[in-house]
């Protein structure tokens, strides 16, 4: 292994920015990426999330890269909002910014009507508050082979040369060579014994890992699986006990930060023996002498763990690191510093650069080979006990799910009640989960880390959650009397059952429409006891079409229409649905497209888009019909919610 030349001459500080705004950690993966590829340029980066950073002292810094996803309705992600709502003041002058060089990187999805709102909203401001742009804005998208990464490596490789560019290394010293390790910034070591439990006993942690910020401790009192036994499909509904009782509201999210089965803990522990003598012994978090000598105190980044607090490899394995993940480009380049064998170092290094994408790719997305795959084919690679705690280890990211349930209760309120005005508190909350199973085109079964560590608690386990708001744009209407339409295939049934409930009780007499879809009617109709029955008292419009179910024939082999039909959603939208779509459109109504991304969200706009064109008579092109669509996202009349 080599290291960074120690016999250098230290440059002087060249600080650089990167400032994330992340819902679901995307941006932030990337910012991390490229900190690590400009501290390979000897630059001094600070990786940190919008809110984390004081608005005020932006121009002090000179040069600040943003990577920043799109969440909610074209709204920034919640860890950006403070920083975004301050640089929307009124009192900025125009030149405030004038002594910063800025960049921006997007992270969006173009299934989304606001595509990339959130950066080009980022850019346009700080443009307009002097700022001056080093190099070109770039936007990624979910949809392209690859996700976002394609082009940010692209986007980041020439934003290096560009900085390199404007701040050459001074004489003698040279960009880190890709086989060189940046030195470790902390350290993981057993726990002094001239610390506060002396000495540190074994398996003990005076770090607790489930207390996140603004969270609070449920209770699981249900978790009962909706799909028959016999169906591959495993869904759950899941139902939470609160501490307190809340207020929530439809559209809010419960954030779940899983933990790694015991099975992958071991299996590490297996691949990596060396290390298993630290699996339960108390370990503590230093900063080593690189960092104290090269980051000033502000600008040192964040450790995992808080220093000063003990925790166990087991625990660190359990609850932090992200060891089931499918690794990221620059896993492999962290690999490789620590492979014995020259041969998989080589190896290593090439899924690294970014020429043999395609290889990268091969090995890891399209099979979607885990941490643990990775690390059982490279087994020449030793990881340091160090490695662990530096941020080219993925760590565990929360998953967020709709709240399924209003606090009104699924109940109907009282004949001759008054409609409510304000939503009440409740302790009790529910929550419709896919339980994640799949087989890899190589027949490899997976399993998804959250929904089946959720799967796996049994009732009276608690949980610790976080219940958010979306941050900016309601969930409801801002006129509560408008009528919706709802297209909510699978589990995007979810957030929408929250809404129906919430407005039966509150604006009872509203058009609510929904068009559900899922695969076969008698095994994932989810709800459909209480749908139907709303449908039935006509206190709701309920459209629902199952792909999976045998066509309905006639015996001369034709289509038997008197019988429910076959297909996807779109198919309800241009069909049996059109009419109630189209009123939606001409009444101002909402639309809510909630479910899964990928093609489903694509093929209810184009849709929505052939009802646009045929409500104008044939007078309106496509492209006419998808700006009319485009614009409802505008006016807040088209809220997405697709993961
Ligand atoms: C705002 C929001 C609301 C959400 N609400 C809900 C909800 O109400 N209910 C719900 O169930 N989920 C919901 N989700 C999704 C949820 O957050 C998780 O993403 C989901 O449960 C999977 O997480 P996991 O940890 O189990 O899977 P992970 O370990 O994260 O693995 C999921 C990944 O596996 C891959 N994958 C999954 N299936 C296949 C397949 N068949 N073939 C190939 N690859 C596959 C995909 O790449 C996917 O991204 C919501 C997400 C967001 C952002
Ligand atoms: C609830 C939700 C809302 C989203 N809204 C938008 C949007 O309005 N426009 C867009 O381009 N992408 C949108 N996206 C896609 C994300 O921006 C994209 O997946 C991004 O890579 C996520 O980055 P993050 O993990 O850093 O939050 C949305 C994703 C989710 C889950």
């Amino acid at each position: 292994m080599s290291t960074s030349t120690p016999s250098q001459p230290q440059p002087q500080p060249r600080p650089i920015t990167i400032l994330y705004g992340s819902e679901t950690g995307t941006s932030e993966d990337l910012a991390n990426e490229l900190g690590r590829m400009l501290e390979r340029c000897r630059f001094q980066p600070t990786v940190l999330p919008m809110n984390a950073l004081d608005a005020s002292t932006l121009p002090e810094h000179k040069t600040v890269v943003f990577v920043v996803s799109t969440a909610g309705q074209g709204d920034l992600p919640a860890n950006a909002l403070v920083f975004w709502k301050y640089l929307l003041r009124k009192n900025l002058l125009k030149d405030w910014l004038s002594g910063t060089k800025v960049t921006s990187f997007g992270c969006g999805d173009s299934s989304y009507v606001n595509y990339n709102w959130a950066a080009k909203k980022v850019r346009a401001r700080l443009r307009q508050l002097g700022a001056q742009e080093l190099m070109v804005h770039a936007e990624g998208d979910d949809q392209d082979d690859g996700g976002v990464d394609s082009l940010f490596i692209e986007w980041a490789k020439v934003l290096c040369d560009k900085l390199l560019q404007l701040f050459p290394l001074p004489p003698g010293v040279e960009v880190m060579p890709e086989d060189a390790t940046i030195p470790p910034k902390w350290t993981l070591q057993p726990a002094s014994t001239d610390s506060t439990l002396h000495p540190a006993p074994a398996g003990v942690s005076t770090f607790d890992f489930s207390l996140r910020p603004n969270s609070i401790t449920a209770t699981i009192t249900k978790n009962e699986r909706v799909t028959p036994e016999t169906h591959f499909q495993d869904v759950r509904l899941f139902e939470l006990s609160l501490s307190k009782p809340t207020v929530y509201t439809p559209g809010d999210t419960v954030s779940v930060l899983p933990r790694n089965p015991t099975t992958a803990v071991d299996a590490f522990l297996t691949l990596q023996p060396h290390l298993a003598p630290y699996a339960d012994s108390p370990l503590e978090l230093k900063p080593t002498p690189y960092l104290i000598a090269n980051y000033p105190p502000e600008l040192r980044p964040l450790p995992l763990v808080e220093p000063g607090k003990f925790f166990t490899l087991r625990d660190l394995l359990t609850n932090i690191l992200d060891i089931t993940a499918i690794p990221r480009r620059s896993f492999f380049q962290f690999l490789a510093d620590y492979a014995e064998d020259p041969m998989h170092k080589d190896r290593l290094l090439q899924f690294s650069n970014p020429q043999y994408t395609e290889d990268l790719w091969n090995y890891t997305l399209r099979p979607r080979r885990t941490l643990l795959e990775t690390l059982e084919d490279f087994n020449a690679v030793k990881l340091p006990l160090d490695a662990l705690v530096n941020p080219y280890f993925p760590v565990i990211k929360p998953r967020l799910f709709s709240v399924s349930s209003s606090p009104f209760g699924n109940e109907l309120p009282p004949p001759g009640a008054k409609p409510a005005t304000e939503t009440p508190a409740s302790d009790k909350l529910e929550l419709l989960v896919a339980i994640v199973k799949y087989k890899t085109k190589l027949s490899r079964p997976r399993i998804g880390l959250c929904s089946n560590y959720l799967a796996s608690l049994p009732p009276n386990t608690p949980l610790n959650i976080v219940i958010s708001h979306p941050a900016t744009q309601s969930f409801i209407p801002k006129d509560p009397t408008l009528p919706i339409l709802a297209i909510a295939p699978g589990t995007g049934v979810a957030p929408i059952r929250a809404l129906i409930w919430h407005r039966l009780h509150t604006n009872p007499s509203t058009k609510t429409t929904l068009i559900f879809g899922n695969r076969n009617r008698s095994s994932d109709f989810f709800f459909h006891s209480e749908l139907e029955m709303l449908a039935s008292k006509s206190l709701i419009k309920l459209y629902t079409i199952f792909s999976r179910d045998p066509k309905p024939l006639l015996p001369d082999g034709t289509a038997d229409t008197t019988k429910p039909e076959v297909g996807y959603v779109q198919k309800l939208i241009s069909g049996k649905a059109w009419r109630d779509v189209y009123d939606n459109l001409v009444n101002g109504g909402v639309f809510y497209l909630c479910g899964s991304s990928g093609a489903m969200p694509k093929g209810v706009r184009e849709a929505v888009g052939k009802v646009v064109m045929g409500g104008g008579g044939g007078g309106i092109s496509y492209e006419q019909a998808e700006k009319v669509v485009n614009g409802l996202g505008k006016g807040g009349r088209w809220v997405q919610e697709t993961w």
